[in-house]
């Protein structure tokens, strides 16, 4: 079982708004798309889901092209941000819906609503009306319904956004027992870094409609190949150095040390993260993020060093990645 996404691309007018993308999801495999807002990824899940129809290019489930067949006969689950449920409707009734449309008996789709109500942890909710309900709920419920579906491909799309920290830290082992843990490609869209570095297994950045690097996130932290790409995975964001006209130094927040014989420094800014603490320092050579231990006595001045094996080098113009690694 795969997803196949064969030189994707839609347009509006003249202008691609995604273009040439090539991508394939294997079985179980989870692929984050993330990006800046604007830069196509509800566009392409739309166009996997049939809601919407490529310029350019096919999609293939399981090997079969999917160019002929409409929305309602693909065999896709997919959650939305807004969670889309009927606000007059039963949670029970938003889950039986979809079976009924789909001729399922009514003891068979009672049955298969308890089982599924069960799974997400709602029995006790299932008269309730969505606005009775939490995010953290809502978004089971969706959930649920995706489910019921019995996809051969999940399509998420910034499922967690509209939660809190806390509901997103609940939800997050929901998501990969009953989604990330089957045997069903999985896409997830997102433009939080640090959700796609915790769910996928890989990550594909965006940028304006393009694929600017896919990998693991290990692959993406460590061997940036843009220096956008760079900037967008991980937190404190990376610093980039001007050294001359032609190159960008980056160096991540996380290997910068203090150094007495290094490049002084003044505080400027200073947050407490309880185990960690966030710097922004100013240097001759321009301002630095530095993440230190929470307990790092700090002063008003001070001076800090690298090591030069943790460089990464970047064209000036292009962007591109110049180390060889
Ligand atoms: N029907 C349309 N007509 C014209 N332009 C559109 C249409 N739908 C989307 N766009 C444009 O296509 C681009 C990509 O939109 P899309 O919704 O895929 O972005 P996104 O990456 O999901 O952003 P966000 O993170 O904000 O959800 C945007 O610039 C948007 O304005
Ligand atoms: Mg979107």
């Amino acid at each position: 079982m795969m997803l196949k996404l064969a030189q994707i691309g839609r347009r509006f007018g003249e202008t691609w708004i995604l273009k040439d993308l090539n991508l394939q999801v294997g079985e179980g495999e989870c692929v984050a798309l993330l990006g800046p807002s604007g830069c196509g990824k509800s566009t392409a899940l739309r166009l996997i889901a049939g809601l919407d129809q490529p310029d350019q290019g096919e999609v293939f489930i399981a090997g079969e092209s999917q160019s002929r067949i409409p929305a309602h006969r693909r065999r896709i689950g997919m959650v939305f941000q807004s969670y889309a449920l009927f606000p007059h409707l039963s949670v029970r009734r938003n889950l039986t819906l979809g079976l009924q449309i789909r001729g399922a008996t009514a003891l068979d789709q009672q049955q298969r609503v308890n089982q599924i109500l069960e799974v997400v942890r709602l029995s006790d909710q299932a008269e309730r009306r969505p606005a009775q309900l939490s995010g953290g709920q809502r978004q089971r419920v969706a959930l649920a319904r995706a489910l019921l579906r019995d996809p051969l491909v999940y399509l998420l799309d910034e499922p967690m956004s509209n939660l809190d920290a806390q509901l997103r830290d609940d939800l997050r082992p929901d998501l990969r027992r009953l989604i990330l843990g089957g045997p069903q490609p999985v896409v997830y869209v997102t433009h939080d870094q640090q959700e796609a570095m915790a769910l996928a297994d890989r990550i594909a950045v965006l940028r304006d409609g393009r694929i600017e690097q896919i990998g693991t996130p290990q692959q993406l932290y460590n061997t940036p190949q843009t220096s956008f790409v760079a900037q967008f995975i991980g937190r404190p964001t990376m610093n980039l150095l001007k050294p001359d006209s032609t190159e960008v130094v980056g160096i991540r927040p996380e290997h910068l040390q203090f150094d007495s014989a290094g490049l002084p420094c003044r505080l400027l800014n200073r947050e407490w993260h309880g185990a960690s603490q966030h710097l922004l320092l100013d240097s001759s050579r321009g301002q630095l993020r530095m993440v230190c231990a929470g307990d790092t006595p700090i002063g008003e001045s001070s001076a800090i060093s690298w090591d030069p094996k943790l460089e990464h080098r970047f064209d000036a113009s292009s962007g591109q990645r110049l180390n060889r690694d």
